[in-house]
């Protein structure tokens, strides 16, 4: 049973249009068939770079490639019906100029059939931004907690704390300015991201940022309880199911062990009985 009653796949629009009304629901999705699970539920769903540490064992979301994005783009895009679909740009793709970055987001775009991209960085991306927005492609902004920034923030610290609060929020306007269409926060302290919610016209999509933001996203793997390397504070695991897979996995191998498995129900007859 769908939680949308949509009968059309949203658009960054639709997005715009929640702002300050019903949370907007975000989850990232990499493959198909988690798509298909999500997409009911969510009213967006990211193609996010985090598929690197998620999925492909990488310490960080810098060895993220356009073929990857590609690549997972198109396995979410087959399952969704109802969210938004929005593909990060991978580290490298966008960073050197307007230029470069329309080039990588056009590709993403056509061969994804993702409704919009999504890029880390506030108020010196703003240009790239709006040169994208010219030109036909939605934005969605990531400030804050920047993963494939780790290096020059010094780790994955909180982000706008004392003296740096003023620069959180002129990332945030100046997002805002050149024309995204929504904001992810990630990991900004509680009071500021409701300072910018309440500022900016554009909803903010929290992640580690309280539930005063337009909205929440989180990534698939943690909320199932699938990727368990570690948890950070703001991950809620709504479920176990890497637990559960460990225990199927158990099982099956005590039942080869065992001889228990295959039972007669999975073989098959030598003659078929006429
Ligand atoms: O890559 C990702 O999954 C993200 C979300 C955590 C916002 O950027």
């Amino acid at each position: 049973m769908s939680a949308s009653s949509n009968t059309r796949q949203k658009m960054p629009a639709d997005i715009v249009a929640m702002k300050g009304g019903a949370p907007i629901v975000c989850l990232t999705a990499y493959t198909t068939p988690i798509a298909k699970v999500v997409d009911p539920h969510c009213d967006l769903v990211l193609v996010g770079d985090s598929v690197g540490m998620v999925l492909h064992g990488l310490p960080s979301t810098l060895g993220v490639t356009m073929e990857m994005m590609v690549m997972h783009g198109q396995a979410v895009a087959r399952g969704l019906q109802n969210a938004l679909m929005v593909i990060d740009m991978p580290f490298g793709s966008y960073e050197e100029s307007p230029q470069q970055a329309f080039a990588n987001a056009a590709i993403l775009m056509a061969e994804t059939g993702a409704g919009a991209v999504k890029l880390e960085g506030g108020q010196h991306m703003a240009e790239t931004i709006a040169f994208l927005v010219a030109r036909g492609i939605p934005v969605m902004a990531h400030i804050g907690l920047t993963p494939q920034s780790v290096n020059t923030l010094g780790g994955y610290k909180v982000q706008g704390r004392g003296e740096d609060r003023a620069r959180l929020i002129a990332d945030a306007r100046a997002v805002a300015d050149a024309g995204a269409f929504s904001v992810v926060l990630e990991k900004v302290p509680q009071g500021l991201a409701d300072q910018i919610t309440a500022e900016i016209a554009i909803p903010t999509v929290g992640i580690g940022a309280g539930a005063g933001c337009d909205g929440q996203v989180l990534v698939v793997d943690d909320m199932l309880g699938l990727f368990t390397e570690f948890k950070p504070k703001f991950v809620k695991r709504f479920g176990a199911l890497g637990e559960a897979a460990d225990q199927a996995v158990s099982d099956y191998a005590a039942e080869v062990r065992a001889r228990s498995f295959p039972g007669p129900e999975h073989v098959f007859a030598d003659e078929v009985k006429k």
